[in-house]
């Protein structure tokens, strides 16, 4: 199957709600269980925060909303999501708060949340810097925008890293969910995804202040985290 050259909506919709039942174990198999590790990083750090209202942003199935809810207990934490079979999953597994939604037209007014998240979810979007702005405009000046995905490894891993991502992990996953080109899909679209400085520049257009970025095992995957935008 080609590879997808643009993160068609349909095209990404329709990939995750045949995905949705075995998103998540697929997802700690292939990562030998490192992405839990990723979202309780994550959890970690937006308790810092000390946040009231939390938006996660293409939820999925809920996996770090349901982290959010564990590591900040005192706060309300919404899930929004297009997929409506993946935010039925995060609704079963224990998700108090859900709406499905498109993220690049968010249904909430400006500056309503302390806290906006979104991991593995803004690469799938069909606009980048729009999706940004879109955190960007329901998030409150003070408040806390971060963004978690993968992001390619600099130097020596970056080629044994891309063969693994285009010739290995699809066919390890095509097993494990018998739906090969949802991950020939998402070896592509990591690769087109900016990440690192690029990823920081992108930031700065949305609108958002004091952009920093965290690598996480040897640049795998990367933390973004900016500020909202002046009032
Ligand atoms: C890889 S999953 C990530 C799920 C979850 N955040 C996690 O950490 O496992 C990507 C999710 O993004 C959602 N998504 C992609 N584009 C979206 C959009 N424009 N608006 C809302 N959700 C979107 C998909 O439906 C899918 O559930």
């Amino acid at each position: 199957m080609e590879k997808r050259e643009v993160q068609n909506p349909e095209f990404v919709k329709g990939a995750f709600a045949r995905i949705c039942k075995k998103y998540s174990l697929a997802n700690h198999v292939l990562s030998m269980g490192t992405d839990i590790l990723w979202r309780r990083k994550v959890g970690r750090l937006v308790a810092e925060h000390k946040p009231g209202r939390i938006l996660d942003v293409a939820t999925g199935t809920g996996d770090l909303a349901l982290e959010l809810q564990r590591s900040c207990p005192d706060a309300d934490v919404m899930g929004a999501d297009f997929c409506e079979e993946m935010l039925a999953i995060a609704r079963d597994r224990g998700l108090k708060e859900s709406l499905v939604a498109d993220g690049l037209e968010l249904p909430f007014e400006d500056d309503s949340f302390d806290v906006v998240t979104v991991a593995f979810g803004l690469r799938n979007m069909s606009d980048w810097k729009g999706g940004l702005q879109e955190m960007a405009r329901v998030l409150r000046p003070s408040g806390l925008l971060l963004v978690l995905d993968f992001s390619l490894p600099e130097g020596l891993l970056r080629r044994p890293y891309a063969f693994y991502l285009n010739r290995i992990l699809p066919r390890i996953a095509g097993l494990l969910t018998g739906e090969r080109d949802a991950y020939d899909y998402l070896a592509g679209s990591i690769e087109r995804f900016p990440s690192g400085g690029a990823m920081l520049d992108l930031l700065s257009e949305a609108g958002l202040r004091e952009q920093a970025w965290k690598p996480l095992t040897k640049g795998i995957a990367s933390i973004y985290t900016g500020k909202g935008p002046d009032e």
